[in-house]
Protein backbone atom coordinates (compact mmCIF):
# COMPACT_ATOMS: atom_id res chain seq x y z
CA UNK A 1 0.00 0.00 0.00
CA UNK A 2 1.32 3.56 -0.52
CA UNK A 3 0.67 6.24 1.74
CA UNK A 4 -1.35 8.49 -1.00
CA UNK A 5 -4.10 5.73 -0.27
CA UNK A 6 -4.65 7.03 3.36
CA UNK A 7 -5.17 10.28 2.00
CA UNK A 8 -9.15 11.71 1.63
CA UNK A 9 -10.07 10.80 -2.23
CA UNK A 10 -10.99 14.34 -2.39
CA UNK A 11 -7.87 15.47 -1.88
CA UNK A 12 -6.10 13.20 -4.22
CA UNK A 13 -8.49 14.33 -6.80
CA UNK A 14 -8.17 17.58 -6.35
CA UNK A 15 -6.68 20.35 -8.51
CA UNK A 16 -4.65 22.57 -6.56
CA UNK A 17 -4.50 26.22 -6.78
CA UNK A 18 -1.63 26.87 -8.78
CA UNK A 19 -0.33 30.85 -7.21
CA UNK A 20 1.29 33.13 -9.65
CA UNK A 21 5.00 32.69 -7.21
CA UNK A 22 4.86 28.94 -8.00
CA UNK A 23 4.85 29.05 -11.31
CA UNK A 24 7.50 31.46 -12.59
CA UNK A 25 10.64 32.19 -11.10
CA UNK A 26 11.56 36.20 -9.96
CA UNK A 27 12.15 38.39 -13.09
CA UNK A 28 13.24 41.88 -13.66
CA UNK A 29 9.60 43.30 -14.06
CA UNK A 30 7.07 41.18 -12.40
CA UNK A 31 3.23 41.72 -13.92
CA UNK A 32 2.04 38.38 -12.97
CA UNK A 33 1.10 38.42 -9.48
CA UNK A 34 -1.48 41.62 -9.01
CA UNK A 35 1.19 43.26 -6.82
CA UNK A 36 2.46 46.51 -5.92
CA UNK A 37 5.09 48.00 -8.23
CA UNK A 38 6.42 50.00 -5.15
CA UNK A 39 7.67 48.70 -1.61
CA UNK A 40 5.34 50.12 1.08
CA UNK A 41 4.86 53.11 2.24
CA UNK A 42 5.44 54.46 5.81
CA UNK A 43 6.98 51.32 6.77
CA UNK A 44 11.05 51.28 7.94
CA UNK A 45 13.44 49.95 4.95
CA UNK A 46 15.30 47.94 8.36
CA UNK A 47 11.67 45.97 8.46
CA UNK A 48 11.42 45.39 5.05
CA UNK A 49 14.00 43.18 4.63
CA UNK A 50 13.12 41.25 1.38
CA UNK A 51 10.77 42.92 -1.18
CA UNK A 52 7.55 43.40 1.02
CA UNK A 53 5.33 44.17 -2.00
CA UNK A 54 6.02 40.51 -3.50
CA UNK A 55 4.05 37.73 -2.47
CA UNK A 56 6.63 35.36 -0.50
CA UNK A 57 8.38 31.57 -2.09
CA UNK A 58 5.65 29.18 -0.88
CA UNK A 59 8.03 27.48 0.44
CA UNK A 60 11.41 29.41 0.43
CA UNK A 61 14.45 28.16 -0.22
CA UNK A 62 16.88 29.52 1.59
CA UNK A 63 14.65 29.08 4.88
CA UNK A 64 14.26 25.03 3.75
CA UNK A 65 18.13 24.55 3.08
CA UNK A 66 18.64 25.83 6.93
CA UNK A 67 15.97 23.87 8.66
CA UNK A 68 17.37 20.68 5.95
CA UNK A 69 20.49 21.58 8.17
CA UNK A 70 19.53 22.06 11.35
CA UNK A 71 17.38 18.52 11.59
CA UNK A 72 19.60 16.87 9.22
CA UNK A 73 16.79 15.57 6.78
CA UNK A 74 16.26 16.05 3.35
CA UNK A 75 14.75 19.18 2.22
CA UNK A 76 11.79 17.40 0.47
CA UNK A 77 10.95 16.05 3.40
CA UNK A 78 9.65 19.32 5.21
CA UNK A 79 7.02 21.49 4.84
CA UNK A 80 7.00 25.11 6.19
CA UNK A 81 4.29 26.52 7.51
CA UNK A 82 2.87 28.91 9.85
CA UNK A 83 3.82 27.14 13.20
CA UNK A 84 2.70 23.47 13.84
CA UNK A 85 -0.48 24.41 14.70
CA UNK A 86 -1.00 24.79 11.01
CA UNK A 87 0.73 21.27 9.75
CA UNK A 88 -1.60 19.43 12.77
CA UNK A 89 -4.65 21.35 10.63
CA UNK A 90 -3.28 20.28 7.32
CA UNK A 91 -3.20 16.83 8.18
CA UNK A 92 -6.20 16.44 9.94
CA UNK A 93 -7.93 17.88 6.72
CA UNK A 94 -5.68 15.63 4.50
CA UNK A 95 -6.21 12.44 5.98
CA UNK A 96 -9.64 12.29 8.00
CA UNK A 97 -12.73 12.16 6.17
CA UNK A 98 -15.75 13.63 8.05
CA UNK A 99 -18.21 11.04 10.18
CA UNK A 100 -15.92 8.42 8.68
CA UNK A 101 -12.46 8.64 10.24
CA UNK A 102 -10.77 9.06 13.45
CA UNK A 103 -7.46 10.41 15.16
CA UNK A 104 -6.10 8.87 18.16
CA UNK A 105 -4.46 10.78 21.25
CA UNK A 106 -2.96 10.30 24.63
CA UNK A 107 -4.77 11.80 27.00
CA UNK A 108 -3.74 14.35 29.13
CA UNK A 109 -1.65 15.89 25.97
CA UNK A 110 -1.68 18.70 23.51
CA UNK A 111 -5.18 20.11 23.14
CA UNK A 112 -5.03 20.99 19.40
CA UNK A 113 -5.21 17.81 18.20
CA UNK A 114 -8.48 17.17 19.77
CA UNK A 115 -9.84 20.04 18.33
CA UNK A 116 -8.66 19.46 14.70
CA UNK A 117 -10.31 16.68 14.75
CA UNK A 118 -13.43 18.21 16.07
CA UNK A 119 -13.64 21.16 13.12
CA UNK A 120 -13.00 18.39 10.84
CA UNK A 121 -15.87 16.34 11.67
CA UNK A 122 -13.30 13.03 12.16
CA UNK A 123 -13.64 11.24 15.46
CA UNK A 124 -11.54 11.28 18.80
CA UNK A 125 -10.19 7.87 20.33
CA UNK A 126 -8.47 8.77 23.30
CA UNK A 127 -6.08 5.88 24.56
CA UNK A 128 -4.99 7.33 27.85
CA UNK A 129 -0.88 8.00 29.49
CA UNK A 130 -0.33 5.27 32.33
CA UNK A 131 -0.14 6.37 35.49
CA UNK A 132 3.21 7.43 35.18
CA UNK A 133 1.91 9.62 32.25
CA UNK A 134 3.97 7.24 29.62
CA UNK A 135 2.30 5.71 26.90
CA UNK A 136 0.58 2.80 27.04
CA UNK A 137 1.78 1.50 23.99
CA UNK A 138 0.20 -2.56 24.54
CA UNK A 139 -3.65 -0.35 25.06
CA UNK A 140 -2.79 1.62 21.83
CA UNK A 141 -2.64 -0.88 19.63
CA UNK A 142 -4.87 -3.33 21.42
CA UNK A 143 -7.65 -0.74 21.23
CA UNK A 144 -6.88 1.05 18.04
CA UNK A 145 -9.86 0.76 15.65
CA UNK A 146 -9.08 0.56 11.85
CA UNK A 147 -11.25 4.17 11.43
CA UNK A 148 -8.12 5.90 13.03
CA UNK A 149 -5.99 7.61 10.29
CA UNK A 150 -3.22 9.36 12.65
CA UNK A 151 -2.07 8.69 16.05
CA UNK A 152 -0.41 11.80 17.75
CA UNK A 153 2.33 11.34 20.34
CA UNK A 154 3.53 14.45 21.48
CA UNK A 155 7.23 13.94 23.21
CA UNK A 156 8.31 15.41 25.20
CA UNK A 157 4.48 15.89 26.17
CA UNK A 158 2.72 18.85 26.92
CA UNK A 159 1.19 19.28 29.53
CA UNK A 160 3.86 16.04 31.67
CA UNK A 161 6.46 16.97 30.32
CA UNK A 162 7.60 12.86 29.96
CA UNK A 163 9.73 11.78 26.72
CA UNK A 164 8.49 8.95 25.15
CA UNK A 165 11.44 6.60 23.90
CA UNK A 166 12.61 5.87 19.74
CA UNK A 167 11.66 2.31 20.94
CA UNK A 168 7.91 3.02 21.43
CA UNK A 169 7.80 5.18 18.48
CA UNK A 170 9.33 2.56 16.44
CA UNK A 171 6.74 -0.10 17.54
CA UNK A 172 4.11 1.96 17.19
CA UNK A 173 4.97 3.28 13.99
CA UNK A 174 5.79 -0.55 12.59
CA UNK A 175 2.25 -1.97 13.65
CA UNK A 176 0.56 0.73 11.85
CA UNK A 177 2.38 0.51 8.58
CA UNK A 178 -0.09 0.25 5.85
CA UNK A 179 -2.95 1.93 8.49
CA UNK A 180 -2.16 4.95 9.80
CA UNK A 181 0.03 7.90 10.25
CA UNK A 182 1.76 8.28 13.44
CA UNK A 183 2.55 12.38 14.03
CA UNK A 184 5.73 13.02 16.98
CA UNK A 185 5.12 16.61 18.09
CA UNK A 186 8.84 17.45 18.93
CA UNK A 187 7.62 20.84 20.09
CA UNK A 188 10.35 20.98 23.12
CA UNK A 189 12.64 18.00 21.79
CA UNK A 190 14.86 20.54 22.37
CA UNK A 191 14.97 20.69 26.19
CA UNK A 192 14.73 16.75 25.93
CA UNK A 193 19.05 15.97 25.82
CA UNK A 194 17.94 13.20 23.70
CA UNK A 195 17.90 12.88 19.86
CA UNK A 196 14.82 13.39 17.52
CA UNK A 197 13.09 10.84 16.08
CA UNK A 198 14.01 12.16 12.45
CA UNK A 199 16.68 9.92 12.43
CA UNK A 200 13.81 6.66 11.92
CA UNK A 201 12.25 8.77 9.55
CA UNK A 202 13.75 7.14 6.16
CA UNK A 203 12.74 3.97 7.85
CA UNK A 204 9.01 4.58 8.41
CA UNK A 205 7.04 6.11 5.90
CA UNK A 206 4.19 6.57 7.96
CA UNK A 207 6.24 8.46 10.72
CA UNK A 208 6.15 12.47 10.76
CA UNK A 209 7.42 15.22 12.98
CA UNK A 210 6.52 18.73 14.23
CA UNK A 211 9.03 20.61 14.81
CA UNK A 212 8.96 24.37 15.83
CA UNK A 213 10.57 27.72 16.04
CA UNK A 214 8.25 28.94 18.89
CA UNK A 215 9.78 27.64 22.00
CA UNK A 216 13.68 26.71 22.29
CA UNK A 217 14.01 29.64 18.68
CA UNK A 218 12.13 31.83 20.80
CA UNK A 219 10.41 33.09 17.77
CA UNK A 220 6.66 31.84 18.85
CA UNK A 221 5.75 35.41 17.28
CA UNK A 222 6.81 34.48 14.36
CA UNK A 223 4.63 31.46 13.55
CA UNK A 224 7.85 29.14 12.07
CA UNK A 225 6.81 25.48 12.08
CA UNK A 226 7.29 22.60 9.99
CA UNK A 227 6.01 18.53 9.11
CA UNK A 228 9.26 16.02 8.26
CA UNK A 229 7.20 13.33 6.79
CA UNK A 230 7.93 11.23 3.99
CA UNK A 231 7.94 13.19 0.48
CA UNK A 232 4.47 11.82 -0.44
CA UNK A 233 2.96 13.13 2.44
CA UNK A 234 4.51 16.34 2.05
CA UNK A 235 3.35 16.35 -1.77
CA UNK A 236 -0.32 15.57 -0.40
CA UNK A 237 -0.36 18.50 2.56
CA UNK A 238 0.98 21.16 -0.28
CA UNK A 239 -2.09 20.58 -2.61
CA UNK A 240 -4.10 21.89 0.20
CA UNK A 241 -1.68 24.13 2.05
CA UNK A 242 -2.82 28.33 1.36
CA UNK A 243 -0.53 29.37 -1.26
CA UNK A 244 1.69 31.65 1.02
CA UNK A 245 1.78 29.99 4.06
CA UNK A 246 4.84 32.26 5.37
CA UNK A 247 5.17 36.12 5.76
CA UNK A 248 8.28 37.57 4.43
CA UNK A 249 8.86 39.39 7.87
CA UNK A 250 8.72 35.99 9.70
CA UNK A 251 10.24 34.46 6.53
CA UNK A 252 13.64 36.89 7.75
CA UNK A 253 13.27 36.68 11.79
CA UNK A 254 13.80 32.87 11.46
CA UNK A 255 16.62 33.14 8.74
CA UNK A 256 18.30 35.81 11.20
CA UNK A 257 17.79 32.80 14.17
CA UNK A 258 19.17 30.20 12.35
CA UNK A 259 22.00 32.16 11.58
CA UNK A 260 25.58 31.12 13.26
CA UNK A 261 25.33 34.05 15.24
CA UNK A 262 21.83 33.22 16.53
CA UNK A 263 23.07 29.13 17.05
CA UNK A 264 25.15 29.72 18.93
CA UNK A 265 22.93 32.05 21.79
CA UNK A 266 20.07 29.38 21.31
CA UNK A 267 21.70 26.79 22.08
CA UNK A 268 23.48 28.43 24.85
CA UNK A 269 19.81 29.60 26.14
CA UNK A 270 18.76 26.00 25.78
CA UNK A 271 21.27 25.00 28.27
CA UNK A 272 19.80 27.64 30.46
CA UNK A 273 16.36 26.65 30.44
CA UNK A 274 17.34 23.05 31.38
CA UNK A 275 19.43 23.66 34.57
CA UNK A 276 16.50 26.63 35.67
CA UNK A 277 14.28 23.33 35.29
CA UNK A 278 16.48 21.41 37.37
CA UNK A 279 16.90 24.19 39.89
CA UNK A 280 13.21 24.65 40.04
CA UNK A 281 12.10 21.08 40.19
CA UNK A 282 14.67 20.67 43.34
CA UNK A 283 12.91 23.60 44.86
CA UNK A 284 9.57 23.39 44.11
CA UNK A 285 9.24 20.01 45.26
CA UNK A 286 10.54 21.07 48.92
CA UNK A 287 7.81 23.42 49.39
CA UNK A 288 4.86 22.39 51.58
CA UNK A 289 2.24 23.51 49.39
CA UNK A 290 4.09 21.29 46.55
CA UNK A 291 2.83 17.35 46.86
CA UNK A 292 4.53 16.48 43.49
CA UNK A 293 6.48 17.71 40.81
CA UNK A 294 6.33 15.54 37.76
CA UNK A 295 10.01 14.61 36.07
CA UNK A 296 9.86 17.23 33.02
CA UNK A 297 11.87 17.26 29.71
CA UNK A 298 10.62 20.07 28.49
CA UNK A 299 10.67 23.39 29.48
CA UNK A 300 7.80 23.65 31.71
CA UNK A 301 7.25 21.77 35.08
CA UNK A 302 3.97 20.67 35.52
CA UNK A 303 3.35 20.99 39.66
CA UNK A 304 0.63 19.31 41.90
CA UNK A 305 0.10 21.74 44.93
CA UNK A 306 -2.07 21.53 47.84
CA UNK A 307 -4.65 24.11 46.59
CA UNK A 308 -3.69 24.78 43.28
CA UNK A 309 -6.41 27.71 42.99
CA UNK A 310 -5.08 29.54 45.95
CA UNK A 311 -1.73 29.06 44.64
CA UNK A 312 -2.69 30.48 41.26
CA UNK A 313 -4.86 33.29 42.70
CA UNK A 314 -1.89 35.01 44.42
CA UNK A 315 0.67 34.52 42.02
CA UNK A 316 -1.45 36.72 40.00
CA UNK A 317 -1.40 39.07 42.44
CA UNK A 318 2.76 39.24 42.36
CA UNK A 319 1.64 39.91 38.78
CA UNK A 320 2.99 36.22 37.79
CA UNK A 321 0.54 34.00 35.35
CA UNK A 322 0.83 30.04 35.49
CA UNK A 323 -1.43 27.38 33.89
CA UNK A 324 -4.18 26.17 35.28
CA UNK A 325 -4.03 22.54 33.18
CA UNK A 326 -6.66 21.06 36.00
CA UNK A 327 -9.19 20.72 33.57
CA UNK A 328 -7.15 17.62 31.59
CA UNK A 329 -8.10 14.02 33.39
CA UNK A 330 -6.13 12.85 36.38
CA UNK A 331 -4.31 16.71 36.52
CA UNK A 332 -6.58 18.28 38.98
CA UNK A 333 -4.57 20.10 41.19
CA UNK A 334 -1.96 20.79 38.82
CA UNK A 335 -0.40 24.10 37.42
CA UNK A 336 2.01 23.94 34.73
CA UNK A 337 4.63 26.36 35.47
CA UNK A 338 6.77 27.58 32.16
CA UNK A 339 10.94 27.94 32.76
CA UNK A 340 11.62 31.87 32.72
CA UNK A 341 14.92 33.37 32.81
CA UNK A 342 16.71 32.56 36.33
CA UNK A 343 15.06 36.07 38.09
CA UNK A 344 11.76 35.14 36.92
CA UNK A 345 12.00 31.54 38.39
CA UNK A 346 13.32 33.01 41.46
CA UNK A 347 10.26 35.70 41.61
CA UNK A 348 8.19 32.71 41.23
CA UNK A 349 9.87 31.15 44.09
CA UNK A 350 10.13 33.93 46.34
CA UNK A 351 6.68 34.57 45.78
CA UNK A 352 5.59 31.03 46.88
CA UNK A 353 7.73 31.46 49.94
CA UNK A 354 5.80 34.63 50.92
CA UNK A 355 2.45 32.50 50.45
CA UNK A 356 3.40 29.62 52.67
CA UNK A 357 4.79 32.48 55.23
CA UNK A 358 1.43 33.97 54.82
CA UNK A 359 -0.61 30.77 56.09
C1 LIG B 1 3.03 20.21 21.96
C2 LIG B 1 2.80 21.41 21.15
N1 LIG B 1 2.71 21.29 19.82
C3 LIG B 1 2.52 22.36 19.03
C4 LIG B 1 2.38 23.61 19.56
C5 LIG B 1 2.12 24.74 18.62
O1 LIG B 1 3.32 25.29 18.26
P1 LIG B 1 3.46 26.39 17.11
O2 LIG B 1 3.74 27.67 17.79
O3 LIG B 1 4.59 25.88 16.28
O4 LIG B 1 2.17 26.40 16.35
C6 LIG B 1 2.46 23.80 20.93
C7 LIG B 1 2.28 25.13 21.51
O5 LIG B 1 2.23 25.36 22.67
C8 LIG B 1 2.67 22.66 21.75
O6 LIG B 1 2.73 22.76 23.08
Amino acid sequence: MNIRDLARPEILSLQPYSSARSESAMAEVMLNANEAPWPPAGVPKAMQGRALNRYPDPQPADLLARLAELYSVDESRILVGRGSDEAIDLLVRCFCRPGVDAVAIMPPTFGMYAVCASVQGAARIEIPLDRNFHVDVDLLLKKLPGSVKLVFLCSPNNPTGTLTSHAVIERIAGSLVDRALVIVDEAYIEFAESPSVSVLLGRYENLGILRTLSKAWGLAGARVGCLLADVEVISLLRRIMPPYPLPTPSINAALGALHADGLATTRQRIGLIISERERMAAALVRLPSVIEVLPSKANFLCVRFVDAAQVQRSLQRSGIIVRDVGRHARLAGFLRISIGSREENSQLLEALVRLEVSG
